[in-house]
């Protein structure tokens, strides 16, 4: 069935973070960013695509019953039934019904076993160029400290430092590594080799092992993610946080998924994270993403790997020396503005002043080497993706 991924939806007054970005943090609008009608934001990672149609009739049904009560995964074995499915299916991993926990979010599932399982002042490992939002989950909201393994940029491919790496696990004081995987926003889908490296340095330290695969179901053609409970031999130490929120842009509804198939990390977690249930709609919606969005994932895949194709040509012809990498996942790319030599600071005033479109700079997802970097979200329709590009472009050229 054909989906209309170049239809261009109005998301103003949809109480939408990206379309309303001022109203939600006024700070944000400093001297060198604009903010009118006519910015283009893609800086939020969500998409300006309506979701499946299924997904839509599921909520509608919903919606229409007129009574919006206490509900509850455990009254409808299909949910957790539809996530097992789903892993079967998607990634040949075989998960057992009883691992899985709903979550109100990843970020609130990772707060909540960094707290659960670490003291204040503990070490958590990342890997930046990294989600920076971790940053201020660990440090202001759990109060735990970052420890920053950096990726090496091997021309914009992003490996792991593997002697740093193990000598941060080796460290007194440090606990959880928290791994983005795919990795957002430099692109990485890690292989089984890299992942069975990380888990097998994790239980020789005695780390526990949290991976971020939110970003999981979307990767390129010819790419395949693996969840961290198949790369490892004993995933024991580790726990999975997954989601429909990016794969079927659903994030308002909230709806994550925990998975833990040691039976005692599990226990301890979940009565720390507390009974959380679904909103009738997130039930709902689930259920139909998994059982009958799969069609419809696989041609956004299709479109998003044409929309990244569409950028690297663009910036090939238009802005040359701007480096860029094609990434593996996600529907983040990581461009690299340095080799045109403005500062920092000239190259977010020409995007977000003169060019009027709104990205997020480097230095938000690595504070020690970002500087330069702007991370942009090409998950929207063509012409939008390439009205932005036309004016970066245009901001460049007139240097
Ligand atoms: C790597 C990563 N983790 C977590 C989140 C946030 O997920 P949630 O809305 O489920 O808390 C994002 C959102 O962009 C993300 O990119």
């Amino acid at each position: 069935m054909p989906y209309d991924f170049d239809r261009i939806i109005d998301r103003r007054r949809t109480y939408s973070i990206k379309w309303e970005g001022p109203a939600y943090v006024p700070a944000i609008i400093g001297p060198n960013t604009r903010w009118n009608h006519e910015t283009i934001p893609m800086m939020v990672a969500d998409m300006d695509f309506a979701c499946p149609p299924a997904l839509i009739a599921a909520m509608r049904r919903v919606a229409d019953h007129g009574i919006y009560g206490y509900t509850s995964i455990a009254v409808e074995p299909r949910y957790l039934q539809a996530i097992a499915d789903w892993y079967q299916r998607r990634y040949d991993t075989e998960l057992r019904k009883r691992w899985i926990a709903y979550a109100d979010g990843s970020i609130t599932a990772i707060r909540c076993a960094l707290e659960t399982f670490t003291n204040p002042g503990d070490g958590v490992i990342i890997m930046p160029p990294v989600y920076g939002h971790f940053w201020d989950l660990i440090q202001d909201d759990a109060r735990r400290r970052v420890v920053a393994s950096r990726l090496i940029n091997d021309k914009g491919y992003y490996r792991v430092d593997w002697e740093d790496f193990e000598k941060k696990c080796a460290a007194p004081g440090n606990r959880v590594f928290i791994l983005c995987s795919p990795a957002n926003p430099v692109g990485r889908v890690w292989t089984a080799e890299e992942l069975a490296r990380m888990g097998e340095i994790c239980r020789k330290y005695r780390l526990l092992l949290i991976a971020d695969e939110i970003h999981s179901d979307i990767v390129r053609q010819g790419m395949v993610h693996i969840p961290i409970l198949k790369a490892l031999d004993d995933p024991s130490n580790s726990i999975l946080i997954s989601g429909i929120n990016k794969s079927f842009n659903l994030a308002g509804l909230r709806c994550s998924q925990v998975i833990i198939p040691d039976a005692q990390l599990r226990g301890v977690f979940t009565k720390a994270y507390g009974r959380r249930e679904p909103t009738p709609f997130a039930l709902a919606a689930l259920i139909a993403a998994y059982d009958e969005g799969e069609d419809w994932l696989d041609a956004l895949n299709a479109y998003l790997d044409r929309n990244i194709d569409f950028t690297l040509e663009f910036l090939r012809g238009q802005l040359p020396q701007v480096k860029v990498w094609r990434p593996e996942g996600t529907y983040m790319l990581w461009l690299d503005f340095n080799p045109l030599g403005l500062s920092d600071e000239e190259v977010h005033r020409k995007i977000y002043w003169d060019a009027n479109v709104w990205l997020q700079d480097g230095l938000v997802h690595d504070p020690d080497g970002g500087r330069g970097f702007q991370r942009i979200c090409v998950a929207l329709p063509r012409k939008m993706l390439e009205e932005a590009l036309v004016r970066i472009a245009g901001a460049f050229r007139r240097i």
